[in-house]
């Protein structure tokens, strides 16, 4: 059985300081025990509690359910992570193990890169030398690479070491991650750059992906240096997200990460950018001058993956706990995914989508706030509806009803997941409804709502009696329900 009680109680009290709230707020509220052990606590307390504890309970069983579509796309798919030689340094790297373990778990196919730079630091520091850079590169000279080539080593030893662990009790128990290593990536030298001799320092030539998917296919996980060698048997010095991101592109990879120092990209306000297409990057990359950052080093690279077939690149914090989950698995994530085209789309709802559909719908029939549907309903109305999906998932639809003869319609069924609110999305979906009815040659659209009065008043529509609604629609209007009749003229 998986170790999820002490995952959760660990998940729960971190993420609380990843400063995300509400999916992972969820989180801190599972269950600090075992089903039996929660049952068991809920029969000996005070009703109110108990209904508390419940509750707890679905809401775990809602958030596993709800991680079930990830574990299904990631199964088999493969996973570049890169990380720099800091997060060993600083022993953080003993936590991300706990999160590598639970993705080869999962049957994700794993491929890490190291880099080394604070060792080789510490290494030339000892030798009274300082490192030289040019544009973030390092310059390797003969002292530089000795440097480089045993904090590789001893470096490769310590994760290798991390990987090995298995202590009953702790979340790597039963865990059995064989690591392999080798000579899979050809270098060339960078030679001149700007007139200066990056004498050691090179850059990737060729990956052996062959090599490398045959060590995958047998279930090891891959763990690259940032050392390349050349036909000519010399060594290079290389930059990790070189080596990160050639790797993932001859790996066709599903995705490549890049565990950094800040949040993620951020724009021009400071706030965190969540997703950003090819273009996007690109386009702040050319306005941005901050090239000592983070991100001027990696999202160059992100980008240079996501244009060569792979098909998600994301730039998150190292230092927050269980960020690559957090990334991975919950919707809104906690730094910056670039994908090669736009990550939402709005469409035509089809047959299919009517499982997703009901997902977003049935809370808030529960709740009152949208009239019951059923499947049958939905199975004959789905033509009707229009879906937002959110890298592949549903997370907003709405439906137009019209009633020709009146030269009206009604917009019905608008819901955004709670995850993916305050961001234009449901005006997203109003604003293709209006389109649809007007391309009807409908002349009125009227929405009937108990909860979001003001959010339709603030987008143009306005209160109007029941009696104006279409004769049909006006037959079934519930009295008990009370809803608001609103109208906006097209
Ligand atoms: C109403 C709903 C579709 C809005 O979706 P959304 O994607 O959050 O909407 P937008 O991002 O386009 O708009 C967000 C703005 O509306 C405001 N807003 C959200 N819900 C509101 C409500 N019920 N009443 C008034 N304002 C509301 C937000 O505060 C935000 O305002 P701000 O930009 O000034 O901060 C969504 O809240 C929802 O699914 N609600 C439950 C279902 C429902 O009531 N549907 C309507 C009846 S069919």
């Amino acid at each position: 059985m998986l170790e999820i009680p002490t995952k959760y109680a660990r998940a729960g009290h971190r993420a609380g300081r990843a400063g995300e709230p509400g999916r992972e707020a969820d989180i801190t509220r599972k269950p600090s025990t075992g089903n039996e052990a929660a049952t068991s606590a809920a029969e000996s307390t005070p009703p109110g509690l108990r209904r508390h504890r419940l509750s707890a309970q679905d809401r775990f069983i809602d958030w596993f359910q709800s991680v079930a579509p990830y574990i299904h796309a990631f199964r088999g798919k493969t996973f570049v992570i890169a990380f720099g030689g800091d997060v060993v340094a600083d022993g953080r790297f003993l936590d991300l193990t706990h999160d590598l373990n639970l993705l080869a778990a999962l049957g994700v196919r794993l491929v890490l890169v190291h880099g080394a730079r604070p060792q080789i630091e510490v290494k030339l520091k000892a030798q009274r030398r300082r490192g030289r850079f040019h544009k973030g590169l390092r310059i390797t000279d003969d002292a530089a690479l000795a440097c480089a080539k045993e904090a590789s080593g001893r470096l490769r030893v310590e994760i290798e070491a991390a990987l090995s662990m298995g202590l009953p009790g702790s979340p790597m128990a039963g865990a059995d991650i064989r690591v392999a290593s080798g000579n899979f990536i050809t270098a060339k030298p960078i030679g001149v750059l700007d007139g200066v001799d990056h004498m050691h320092t090179g850059e990737v030539r060729k990956i052996d992906a062959a090599a490398i998917q045959k060590r995958l296919e047998d279930n090891e996980l891959v763990l690259l240096s940032p050392l390349g060698y050349s036909p000519t048997g010399e060594v290079f010095n290389l930059a990790l997200e070189d080596v990160a991101a050639s790797t993932a592109v001859a790996l066709k990879a599903e995705k490549l990460i890049f565990l950094m120092d800040t949040a993620g990209v951020t724009g021009r306000r400071g706030e965190l950018l969540r997703n950003l297409t090819v273009r996007q990057a690109q386009g702040l990359l050319a306005r941005s001058d901050a090239s000592d950052s983070d991100v001027h080093l990696y999202l160059p690279h992100a980008v240079r993956a996501c244009e060569h077939g792979v098909r998600r690149a994301h730039l998150i914090s190292g230092h927050i706990d269980d960020g690559l989950l957090l990334e991975l698995f919950t919707h809104k994530g906690v730094g910056t995914m670039i994908t090669p085209d736009p990550i939402e789309t709005l469409r035509q709802a089809r047959i299919e989508d009517i499982g997703g559909v009901l997902r977003l719908i049935e809370p808030l029939e529960a709740e009152g706030i949208l009239v019951k549907r059923g499947r049958d309903r939905l199975e004959r109305e789905i033509g009707r509806f229009l879906v937002l999906e959110h890298d592949k998932l549903l997370v907003g639809c709405a439906a137009l009803y019209p009633f020709p003869d009146e030269r009206a319609g009604e917009l019905a069924c608008l819901v955004v997941h709670p995850d993916f609110r305050n961001a234009g999305a449901g005006e997203r979906l109003m604003t293709e409804i209006e389109g649809r009815a007007r391309r009807q040659k409908l002349k009125r659209l009227f929405v009937l709502t108990t909860r979001a009065e003001h959010w339709f008043v603030e987008r143009g529509f306005a209160e109007v009696g029941v009696d104006l609604l279409p004769g049909q629609k006006r037959s079934l209007y519930n009295y008990q329900r009370r809803s608001v009749v609103l109208v906006k003229r097209l």
